[in-house]
């Protein structure tokens, strides 16, 4: 029998125990799924936007695995410093594929980033997805203006959030405190400001187009910033995403006969390009007043130069929406400039020679990039990578054989079962019947373990 332990029960843990129970070749599998939180799901369940219920559906499909007679699921469970480590891991299992996703945020490394008022999207994303570890921050949404830095998909999520009106939000399973701060938010203005141009944002169209079917929310471009984007003026040579955002945008700079009185709608959201944020603006006692930017031009090669031209924007809220990152595990090779763990085919490299029996997908693999999908092939690659090495793997000598359940807790480890994860739902169902919504998250740890240790008591 070959026992493998996967780290992470986010997409690319999911897929990787999937690809490791559908095989014929190594028929006596046995997959232990870890997660630091008691809740499965990763990404899905804490940063898909709370109003793309498609999406967030997909947790069906990976619970489907999740719920294989060979797959076993430990949430609560934290590797690295603050729990069982690689060594220890490496007794109680043939094999540990890290799936550990990339937890931080990219730092803009300018000045007064660190200012009250200023954020990482990374932190607003886990508050208003009811992350435990974001229980107990807090986002005044007192600002008029609210300035998001980047043009990826996430700043469009968080764009989003903060100008659909909170009755829509009431529908989804956003936590009770967040939905509450939204609906009391004052911010009107909120700008979406990318450092180079239109035709290289990040975004994808759906999730563009979206913003501009706001009910409450107007979109305004600037036409003459648009145009100083050569593949805006000619977006033949465009990879599809990009010209049909190009296309997107280009509707938004032409008025058309029957568009809102501007200034009608409760929010606007302003999409500016070629802006390079060089300071947070503001002071310890008040917090953040505006950013300045340096205008930037293309320079030809996909990048831009900076003008020497500054602009500022104000706003009293500011969300740096540039990325995540990966963070390094004790005893797990990390490459600092990549933020990711270095390997081949997924198996990990220790100065360039695969670790025995250690294996990496999925975001700590490959980086921050990349949809839900994305993680599939990646977690294929992996798996098939460790079950060519299961011959070697199951000669390993590792420690006495005993169930990993009874190790981890002979460690000190409480696991939260699959039913333990089970009574969360119910209790989540429950709570947000109490409140006339449909299922509303548990935002801290102690709701969580107390609704998950209901199912040991029973
Ligand atoms: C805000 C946001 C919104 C997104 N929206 C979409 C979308 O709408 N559609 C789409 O297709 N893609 C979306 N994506 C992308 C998608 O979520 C990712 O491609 C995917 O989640 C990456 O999967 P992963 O398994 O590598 O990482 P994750 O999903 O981050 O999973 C990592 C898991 O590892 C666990 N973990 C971390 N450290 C430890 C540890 N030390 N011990 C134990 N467990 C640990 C975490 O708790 C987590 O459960 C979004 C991404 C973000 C950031
Ligand atoms: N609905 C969905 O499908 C969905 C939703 C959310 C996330 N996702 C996926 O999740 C992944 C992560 O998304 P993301 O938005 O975090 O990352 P991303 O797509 O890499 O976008 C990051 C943005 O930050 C900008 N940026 C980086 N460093 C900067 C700096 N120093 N100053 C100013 N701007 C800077 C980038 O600009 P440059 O291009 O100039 O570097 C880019 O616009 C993506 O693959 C995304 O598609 C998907």
């Amino acid at each position: 029998m070959l026992r493998v332990a996967v780290i992470g029960s986010g997409p690319s843990g999911v897929y990787t125990a999937q690809s490791l129970i559908e095989q014929q070749d190594v028929p006596d599998i046995e997959v232990y799924v870890l997660d630091r939180l008691p809740c499965p799901y990763g990404l899905v369940r804490y940063g898909v936007a709370p109003d793309h219920e498609k999406i967030k559906s997909l947790q069906n499909n990976l619970r489907t695995v999740l719920e294989h007679p060979r797959v076993h699921f430990l949430g609560n469970v934290e590797v690295g410093a603050a729990g069982p480590g690689l060594d220890q891991l490496r007794e109680i299992f043939d094999a540990v594929v890290f799936c550990v996703g990339a937890a931080t945020d990219r730092r803009l490394g300018v000045p007064g980033e660190e200012l009250p008022g200023s954020h990482a999207a990374t932190d607003f994303v886990a508050w208003y997805s009811a992350h435990p570890d974001a229980a107990t921050r807090r986002f005044a949404l007192t600002a008029r203006s609210a300035i998001v830095i980047g043009v990826g998909n996430v700043a469009v999520d968080v764009v989003r959030m903060l100008s659909r009106d909170a009755a829509e939000l009431a529908a989804t399973d956003m936590p009770q405190g967040a939905l509450g701060t939204l609906a009391d938010s004052r911010v009107e203005d909120v700008w979406m400001v990318g450092r180079r141009g239109p035709s290289q944002a990040k975004f994808t169209t759906k999730e563009l187009r979206e913003l501009g079917s706001l009910p409450g929310a107007e979109v305004v471009v600037r036409p003459e910033e648009l145009e100083r984007d050569p593949a805006y003026r000619d977006p033949g040579g465009l990879p599809a995403v990009a010209r049909r955002n190009v296309e997107v945008l280009r509707g938004w700079a032409e008025p058309t006969a029957d568009a809102d009185t501007p200034g009608k709608r409760q929010h606007r959201i302003h999409l500016r390009f070629f802006l390079r944020p060089v300071e947070v603006l503001g002071d310890a006692a008040t917090g953040v007043r505006a950013v300045r930017f340096e205008r930037t031009a293309p320079d030809g090669r996909g990048g831009v130069t900076g003008t020497g031209e500054f602009e500022e924007i104000e706003g009293q809220l500011v969300l740096r929406s540039v990325g995540y990152r990966g963070t390094p595990l004790p005893g797990l090779p990390f490459d600092e400039a990549t933020g990711t763990v270095p390997h081949d085919a997924g198996r990990v490299l220790h100065d360039g020679a695969p670790l025995p029996g250690v294996y990496v997908a999925g975001w700590i693999k490959r980086g921050p990039t990349g949809v839900i999908g994305t993680n599939r092939p990646c977690a294929k690659e992996t798996a098939q990578s460790l079950l060519a090495d299961a011959a070697a793997l199951g000669e390993r000598k590792r420690g006495p054989a005993g169930d990993p359940v009874a190790e981890l807790a002979r460690a000190g480890e409480r696991p939260v079962a699959w039913r333990g994860w089970l009574a969360i739902e119910a209790a989540e169902a429950e709570w947000g019947r109490g409140l006339g919504r449909g299922t509303v998250k548990l935002p801290d740890w102690t709701g969580l373990l107390e609704a998950a240790r209901t199912a040991e008591a029973v």
